[in-house]
C-alpha cells in the first residue's frame, strides 16, 4: 500500500527514451528496473529479457524501434506498453511489470511489491545479476577490473 515515490518526469522518459532505476521487493532483494516510453506515458518493467538474465538497458539506455524494446543479447523485441514478446527466443513471454503513474507529468512509482531505491542501476558491473552468492556486505564495489593492456 505504501506510499508513492517520485520518480521523474515524462517528459525525461520520452526524451532519453528510457530511465533506468533500482527498485527492491518484499524480500529486500535490489532489482533494476526501466520506464519506458509508451503511448499512454510511460511503462515501468523489470530490466531483465524473460529468456535469460540479460539485462534489457546495459548502462547506456534501452534499445528500442517502433515503440518495442529490444533485447541486446539475442535480438527479441518486447511491445514497450504491454511488455509482451512474440518473436525470438523471448517468444511467449512478457516482462516483469512495475507500476506506475503519471501525474501532472510527474512519474510515480507505485508498486505493492517494488520500492524505490535509487536512480540508475545496481552497483555492480552488469553481468549477471543473478548470484546471491556474494556476502551481501554492504561496501565492495566489486571492482571494475583494471584493464591493462
Ligand atoms: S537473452 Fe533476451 S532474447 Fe535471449
Amino acid at each position: 500500500m505504501a506510499g508513492r515515490t517520485e520518480l521523474t518526469t515524462l517528459e525525461t522518459v520520452q526524451e532519453s527514451r528510457s530511465w533506468l532505476f533500482t527498485v527492491r521487493d518484499r524480500y529486500g532483494e535490489a532489482e533494476e528496473a526501466i520506464l519506458v516510453p509508451c503511448e499512454d506515458g510511460v511503462e515501468g518493467w523489470i530490466n531483465r529479457c524473460m529468456h535469460e538474465p540479460q539485462r534489457l538497458d546495459v548502462g547506456r539506455g534501452v534499445a528500442m524501434r517502433d515503440d518495442e524494446i529490444i533485447c541486446p543479447r539475442h535480438g527479441s523485441m518486447y511491445d514497450a506498453c504491454s511488455g509482451a514478446c512474440d518473436n525470438g527466443e523471448a517468444a511467449g513471454t512478457r516482462l516483469v511489470g512495475v507500476d506506475v503513474t503519471v501525474e501532472d507529468g510527474r512519474v510515480f512509482l507505485t508498486d505493492s511489491i517494488y520500492q524505490f531505491d535509487h536512480e540508475g542501476g545496481l552497483e555492480d558491473d552488469g553481468e549477471a545479476d543473478e548470484n546471491e552468492s556474494d556476502e551481501d556486505g554492504d561496501g565492495g564495489p566489486s571492482s571494475t577490473s583494471h584493464i591493462s593492456f
